[in-house]
């Protein structure tokens, strides 16, 4: 699979101002998104904080502070953004940080908002830093700088913005630079989700897509997610294509497990562009350590996507370790795949 197409890949759902036509996965994801924190399977903790704060901003009847999501794609952070924006009661508008590409779109963006709206901004971090800059003033006084006129008798004005709420997501926190990060109010981290939550979304996704799930298949879809629900009801809609033309349409625990078999996900979870991750450290690397660099060359991938998409639930799952040196990957991993894992070489 190529780049960040494995998860990231045309996701987001709702407008962008730059392609206003959603792709099929937008619209399937749509109908699928959950509409407030009652639908929002999972990260109670999250939720209850979220909540808290977005009933205190209503009841002062204020703009909720600005929110910044973190984490690997497909966790909930654009849902969440919606969410948000729907249990205050307001508005939304979405770009993403490579859409705003002159001051002057920052500027429509945020003159449009009406008093305490969402603004959401997928991939922040992308955005530029002219742009960042003009962000600053905007977040902490609600404020934005312009130039009128040009050469000697050019002068800048401030327009006052309405109080809005910003809501920022990013794959990585670290790739946010920190006086964008330190004007958030509220950061958040997503983590991969465990697996019965995600028995539990693809129950939730089963019934509005009209598809009869037992629990125990529920399960094993859930099971075998990589920890994100977007890929649980990627896999839940592959299944369901393949009981309906080669069964009777009903997804139980057998149907389930060789449609998952056959869609090439093994019972950790892990897709092939997994397994060739964790093969190429493991056979050419002599099971590590290996920089992400010389990694990202073997595999003709790009370092963000090792980083952002593969190497989170790898960690997480103790597939792999990341020393200073580079990745190595674990006994779980050579036990997984199959191999022993001796000095450098020995494997190749
Ligand atoms: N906690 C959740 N409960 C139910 N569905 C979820 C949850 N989190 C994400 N989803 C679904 O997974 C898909 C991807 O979520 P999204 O918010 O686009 O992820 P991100 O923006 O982090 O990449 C969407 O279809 C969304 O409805
Ligand atoms: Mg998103």
């Amino acid at each position: 699979m190529k780049d960040k197409d494995k998860e990231a890949g045309n996701e987001g759902g709702g407008p962008r101002i730059t392609s206003p036509v959603p792709t099929p996965e937008e619209v399937n994801e749509a109908s699928l998104r959950p509409r407030d924190f009652g639908e929002f399977v999972g990260q109670e903790d999250l939720k209850a904080k979220l909540g808290v704060f977005v009933t205190a901003a209503k009841q002062r009847g204020e703009a909720l502070d600005h929110v910044l999501f973190c984490g690997p794609p497909g966790l909930g952070k654009t849902t969440l953004a919606h969410i948000i924006a729907n249990e205050l009661g307001v508005g939304l508008k979405q770009t993403s940080g490579p859409a705003v590409e002159k001051k002057g779109d920052l500027a429509g963006l945020l003159t449009n908002l009406a008093d305490r709206d969402v603004l959401f901004i997928d991939e922040i971090h992308r955005l530029s830093p002219a742009i960042e800059e003009n962000l600053y003033p905007a977040m902490e006084d609600f404020t934005f700088d312009v130039m009128i006129g040009e050469g000697p008798h050019a002068r800048s004005i401030k327009l006052k913005l309405k109080r809005f709420t910003l809501v920022g997501a990013t794959t990585r926190t670290g790739l946010l630079t920190s006086p964008m990060r330190d004007r958030f109010g509220i950061v958040e981290r997503l983590d991969h989700y465990p697996k019965t939550d995600l028995a539990g979304i693809v129950r939730r996704s089963a019934v509005i897509l009209g598809v009869e799930v037992s629990d125990a298949a529920a399960a094993e879809i859930g099971g075998r997610a990589r920890g994100t629900p977007r890929v649980a009801n990627r896999l839940l809609r592959r299944v369901r294509d393949f009981a309906q033309v080669e069964g009777d349409g009903r997804v139980d625990l057998d149907a389930a497990r060789s449609a998952l078999d056959r869609l090439d996900v093994d019972e950790c979870g892990l897709d092939a562009a997994d397994r060739r991750y964790l093969s190429c450290i493991a056979l050419k690397f002599g099971g590590g350590p290996v920089g992400v660099e010389t990694l990202s060359a073997a595999l003709s991938e790009e370092r963000d996507t090792l980083e952002e998409v593969y190497e989170p639930f790898l960690l997480q799952e103790g597939f792999i370790q990341r020393t200073p040196r580079g990745r190595v990957v674990t006994q779980r991993a050579a036990k997984h795949l199959g191999v022993s894992l001796g000095a450098k070489g020995d494997l190749l």
